[in-house]
C-alpha cells in the first residue's frame, strides 16, 4: 500500500492543488468538456477524504482562476451550476468529516445564488475541527497581491499602519490567506508546467510537484504519492546542505 510508505511525522500541514485536465479528459472519453468538470468532483471528494485521513491541515484546490471568466459562456454557467450542486451534495459528508470549508478569491464577482450557498456552507461547517478546505475561486494570484497593496495604502492613508511599520508579516496579514501558513507542497495535475496565476507570494518556498494524470483520474493515492516525493526532498531555504543536516 502507498499509505505505509509515508512518514507519519512529515506530513506537510498545507496541500495545495492546480486541478488541471477535466477538459481533456473528457475529449479522451468522447464527451464535452463539462462532463469532465462533472468527473473532477470525484477527484476532490477523493482528495479531501485522504488529506483527512493525513492529518493534512489545510488544502487548497484551484477550481476557478480570474482569467477563466474568460471562457465560453456556456462552460462558466456550467461551472457555477456544478458548484453550488456539489456543495449541497456534499455538505452532509463535510459535515461528517468534520472538514471545515473556506474559500478565496472574488467572491463578489460570482452569481448571487453561488454566493449564498457558499456563505451557508462556510456557516455550517465553521465548527469542524478537522480539514481546512480552501476552494479558490475567481482568484488568482495578482489579485490576491494587489486587494492587500489597497488595504495596506487604506490604512496607511487613515494612519492604522505607518510606513516603516509595513513589515513582511504585515503584508502577509492582508492577504486572502492570512493566518493559513504557506503550502508546503504545490501539485499540478495534466502534465502542464506552469502557475497559472495561483498563489503567487504563498509558494515562495513551496515543493512543486507535477503529475500528467489529468485530474478526474486523480485520487488520495496520487496525493499519498506526490507526499511520499515530498518527503524525500531537502528543503533548504536558501541554506546549505549540511547547515540543514547538522
Ligand atoms: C481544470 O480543467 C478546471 C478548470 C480550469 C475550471 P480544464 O477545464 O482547464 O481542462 P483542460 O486543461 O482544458 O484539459
Ligand atoms: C488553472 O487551469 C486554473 C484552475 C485549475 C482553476 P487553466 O486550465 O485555467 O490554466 P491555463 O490557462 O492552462 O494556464
Ligand atoms: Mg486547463
Amino acid at each position: 500500500m502507498v499509505i505505509d510508505e509515508l512518514k507519519q511525522n512529515c506530513i506537510p500541514q498545507h496541500v495545495a492543488v492546480i486541478m488541471d485536465g477535466n477538459g481533456r479528459w473528457a475529449e479522451l472519453h468522447g464527451n464535452d468538456r463539462i462532463f469532465g468538470h462533472r468527473q473532477g468532483v470525484d477527484a476532490v471528494r477523493s482528495v479531501v477524504e485522504g488529506a483527512g485521513e493525513l492529518g493534512v491541515k489545510y488544502l487548497t484546490l484551484y477550481a476557478f482562476s480570474t482569467e477563466n471568466w474568460d471562457r465560453p459562456k456556456d462552460e462558466v454557467e456550467a461551472l457555477m451550476a456544478l458548484l453550488i450542486n456539489a456543495i449541497v451534495q456534499e455538505l452532509d459528508n463535510l459535515n461528517d468529516k468534520q472538514v471545515k470549508l473556506l474559500t478565496i478569491g472574488d467572491l463578489s464577482s460570482l452569481p448571487a445564488d453561488v454566493q449564498l450557498k457558499l456563505a451557508e456552507a462556510i456557516l455550517r461547517t465553521s465548527n469542524n475541527t478537522g480539514l481546512h478546505l480552501i476552494i479558490a475561486l475567481s482568484y488568482s494570484g495578482r489579485w490576491d497581491i494587489l486587494e492587500a497593496a489597497k488595504q495596506i495604502i487604506h490604512k496607511v492613508k487613515i494612519g492604522d499602519i505607518v510606513d516603516d511599520q509595513l513589515t513582511e508579516s504585515v503584508f502577509v496579514n492582508h492577504l486572502s490567506t492570512s493566518g493559513i501558513p504557506d503550502p508546503e507542497l504545490l501539485i499540478r495535475t495534466s502534465g502542464e508546467y506552469r502557475i497559472s496565476n495561483f498563489l503567487l507570494w504563498q509558494i515562495a518556498y513551496s515543493e512543486f510537484y507535477f503529475t500528467p494524470i489529468l485530474w478526474p483520474d486523480f485520487r488520495k493515492e496520487n496525493l499519498f504519492e506526490a507526499i511520499i516525493d515530498f518527503q524525500r526532498r531537502e528543503r533548504r531555504f536558501g541554506k546549505t546542505s549540511e547547515q540543514i543536516r547538522s
